[in-house]
């Protein structure tokens, strides 16, 4: 089989300045520190990596010092793309050698990682934690995705397209779904719509897309499908996502894994040396 391109989504860092825990409970920095050491030693070496929005908790210079300090270790190349927590012109200031498309507003980008094209949407809209995509990133994403028709597409975003039912993200979600969606219908080199924001696994189909949220490394939203609590948080086992590609006829196939980050008990064969099963 064809060597697999791997991409790596990490999402919803919320890094804050040295000693400040976020919502006063959960220390995000060592998070993402074990979030790069889980990268670094994961093989075979991820080609790339996406980090799906939301890299500082409150925008601040101090913040994406820190977060640039954390991210020093990673051995992988990666991007990054605004959340709602973010500021566009803070992370213009802070990865000044990021090839965005456009040269003011969006922080879009297209990357081309072994035979696959990445492109970064921007949802963020300032001072608001819904999502919206911008006459301009529309009509760079028409375009793109026109531009090499036969060449499998990976779009990312922070604000999911969709309401995954916990009440209070979904009213902060993509506004305006419908018109990511009039594009993605006309281009069936889309593979897959990943997300973030909502700090949860999830899974779902979008303008006849595989679309995902990743988890985060650190803590997670309640989920709280029946509108049962106020808005709340619990440190669930943090993990990242890994969206495999394998080349092959057509698109060929991806395949999106769950990788839990942390310290377990194996691996541990299933077989003697005798072959029988343990
Ligand atoms: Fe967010």
């Amino acid at each position: 089989m064809a060597k697999p391109v791997i991409i790596a989504q990490i999402s919803d860092l919320h890094i804050k300045p040295p000693g400040s825990p976020a919502y006063g409970k959960v220390d995000t920095a060592a998070a993402l520190e074990r979030c790069v050491t889980a990268l670094n030693e994961f093989l075979p070496r991820p080609d790339f990596v996406v980090i799906s929005g939301d890299l500082a908790d409150t925008p601040s210079p101090e913040a994406y010092e820190y977060l640039k300090r954390l991210l020093a270790p990673l051995k992988l190349p990666f991007a990054g793309i605004p959340g709602n927590h973010d500021s566009r012109e803070m992370m213009r200031a802070a990865f000044p050698s990021a090839a965005y498309a456009l040269s003011s507003g969006p922080l879009d980008q297209r990357i081309e990682v072994g035979g696959l094209d990445l492109v970064l949407l921007d949802s963020s809209v300032h001072g608001k934690p819904e999502g919206e995509l911008e006459a301009p990133t529309l009509q760079w994403l028409d375009a793109t995705l026109a531009s090499s028709p036969d060449k499998p597409a990976l779009l990312f975003l922070h604000h999911p397209p969709f309401k995954a039912g916990i009440w209070h993200m979904d009213r902060q979600n993509l506004q305006n779904a419908g018109a990511l969606a009039e594009i993605v219908r006309r281009y069936p080199r889309v593979q897959l719509i990943a997300t973030g924001h909502v700090h949860r696994a999830t899974l779902t189909m979008f303008a006849g897309v595989p679309t995902t949220i990743c988890p985060a490394p650190n803590h997670a939203v309640d989920l709280d499908l029946a509108e049962l609590r106020e808005p709340s948080f619990k440190v669930e086992p943090p993990a990242f996502h890994l969206h495999t590609w394998f080349p092959g006829e057509g698109f060929g196939r991806l395949v999106t894994h769950h990788v839990p980050i942390g310290t377990f008990d194996g691996p541990h064969p299933f077989f003697a040396p005798d072959g029988k099963l343990l």
